[in-house]
């Protein structure tokens, strides 16, 4: 298999490329940068592409990748930190602070390219940057300028190694004409990766692995779990066992909607109504994290108590995707904003191994392979949904009442979006509770009730997000509906925050 390697550097457009790659269907791995050379040339890349990052090439402690990279025998590409990158090791120079340019950017070439070819003489592009490439190394010649005279744009003469200032990965910036260029015509990509045949290898991979051994699997409704399980059922049937831990903590209607999926499907599901046991050690609480903490460990102990039940289990099926992997092996280390507790935290005494057959995939690519494998579509296209439930989005303590009434809410809001045909056109939409009581006049009188938020959001990848502007006559119906429907609420305001600097929940 053709694969195009990808060095993280740092950037958070790392996961876009390597994104792009796979859309242009060229197989992409995203490595750390401080991967080392023999790592690399095991992928067998195709192509290497050196990734943006946040420092400066010129800081004493700034990232360098391994020695004999440079030297591999493949064409490179390095975008803004990586393009820096590949000029200062290769003997030219990059400044610091002198004519940053950030935003849409005036761009013209210069003489011949190999990259550039048949693109326009002139053109925009997004850049975003304080350091540049002064002077690039022997061999190499700029190809394209700004305005300022900043180098957009370099290659060597070879034809094998190649630097943009700018992001290729954007929409704005014709991403996939330069990233398509680069792959097909400079690297000999053919462009064939499919996931039918990822999917009958991943069936015999996964009969191999497991044996006679059995696995068990815990399942939230999400796509990700949801998909793994009817992947891994497809290969192993009924040594796979589901459990589904009910917190009690789901919308209306949902935790019924999931189970009759799953039985679609023919999964073998345990479920676990936990609702009680859930709501009682939450009462009370109302700090954000500790709420998440006790779900997060709760949910442990309800799956582990089950899964002891099943008997002797070999693996733990989990859900993860390759922007976990991802993540959580190139950071040089993140703040802290809360902890996100996902279904199936491994019970170390358990000593179960792991199962993870869509390490290699993206939402986008285990959205496809769902729909492959006949998951129904309401639960392949479902909206995220964070891991703590609704406890996350009914702020203050948390009631069996309270949650009635958010639900209730929510199924309006979301109601009225699939009235409008936007419920599915939209990332993220939901209702938040607000422990906030204001002064109504409804026809019997003054109430005093509590605030709802009807928040909506589109994103990539929940790193970051924009609120979406919804159309008045739908918010007004909605919040008419909500107010005369649902006893406890009042009033209903619009999010209409964007992440950063809000977060996508409350909580
Ligand atoms: P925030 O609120 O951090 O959320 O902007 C980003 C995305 O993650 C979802 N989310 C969670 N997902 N477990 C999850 O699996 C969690 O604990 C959790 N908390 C938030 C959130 O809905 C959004 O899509």
């Amino acid at each position: 298999m053709e694969n195009v390697v990808i060095i993280d550097c740092g950037s958070q457009f790392t996961q876009l490329i390597a994104r792009r790659v796979r859309e242009l269907k060229a197989h992409s791995t995203v490595l750390p940068w401080d991967v080392s050379v023999e790592r690399v040339q095991k992928q067998n890349p195709a192509a290497l592409i050196i990734s943006g990052g946040p420092e400066s090439v010129n800081d004493p402690d700034a990232i360098v990748l391994a020695e004999g990279l440079w030297e591999l025998d493949v064409p490179i590409l390095g975008i803004c930190y990586g393009m820096q990158l590949m000029a200062r090791t290769l003997g030219g120079q990059v400044v610091s602070g002198e004519r940053p340019e950030y935003g849409l950017t005036e761009v013209h070439r210069k003489g011949s390219s190999r990259l550039l070819e048949g693109f326009p003489e002139e053109g925009e592009v997004l850049m975003s940057h304080r350091d540049r490439v002064a002077q690039v190394p022997d061999g190499f010649r700029v190809t394209a300028e700004t305005a300022h005279g900043v180098v957009a744009a370099m290659e060597d003469d070879a034809g094998r190694r190649f630097g943009l200032q700018f992001h290729p990965a954007l929409a704005e910036t014709g991403q996939d004409l330069l990233l398509s260029r680069f792959l097909f015509d400079i690297c000999g990509c053919k462009g064939d990766w499919k996931l039918d045949g990822w999917v009958s290898t991943a069936v015999e991979k996964i009969r191999a692995k497991v044996g006679p051994g059995r696995v068990v699997c815990g399942l939230s409704g999400g796509v990700d779990s949801s998909v793994a399980a009817a992947l891994v059922h497809k290969a192993i049937g009924s040594q796979l066992e589901c459990i589904f831990v009910d917190h009690g903590l789901m919308r209306m209607n949902e935790a019924r909607h999931v189970l009759d999926s799953y039985a679609g499907l023919g999964l073998s599901v345990r479920h676990v109504d936990a609702s009680e046991l859930f709501l009682s050690r939450l009462a009370g609480v109302t700090d954000p994290e500790k709420k998440r903490r006790i779900v997060g460990q709760l949910f442990i102990e309800v799956f582990d108590a089950e899964a002891a039940k099943i008997g002797s289990v070999d693996w733990l099926l989990q859900g993860t995707i390759y922007p976990d992997v991802i993540e959580s092996g190139s950071k040089k280390g993140s703040a802290l904003v809360k902890s996100h507790h996902n279904v199936g935290g491994l019970p170390e005494h358990m000593k179960l191994k792991l199962l993870e057959p869509l390490r290699d995939l993206f939402k986008d690519e285990v959205r496809e392979l769902g729909r492959l494998i006949g998951v129904p579509d309401a639960i392949v296209n479902r909206q995220p949904f964070p891991g703590p439930g609704l406890a996350v989005r009914c702020l203050g303590e948390i009631t069996r009442e309270r949650l009635d009434t958010l639900r209730a809410a929510d199924a309006i809001f979301r109601e009225e979006l699939t009235r409008a045909g936007l419920y599915d056109k939209i990332w993220q939409s939901f209702c938040v509770l607000l422990p906030v009581r204001t002064v109504g006049v409804m026809e019997e009188g003054r109430t005093y009730s509590e605030v709802l938020a009807l928040r909506a959001v589109n994103s990539q990848d929940a790193m970051t997000a924009e609120w979406v502007p919804l159309p008045s006559s739908l918010l007004e119906v909605t919040a008419k509906r909500i107010c005369s429907e649902v006893p406890g609420i009042n009033r209903v305001v619009l999010d209409v925050t964007s992440k950063p600097p809000a977060t996508i929940e409350w909580e």
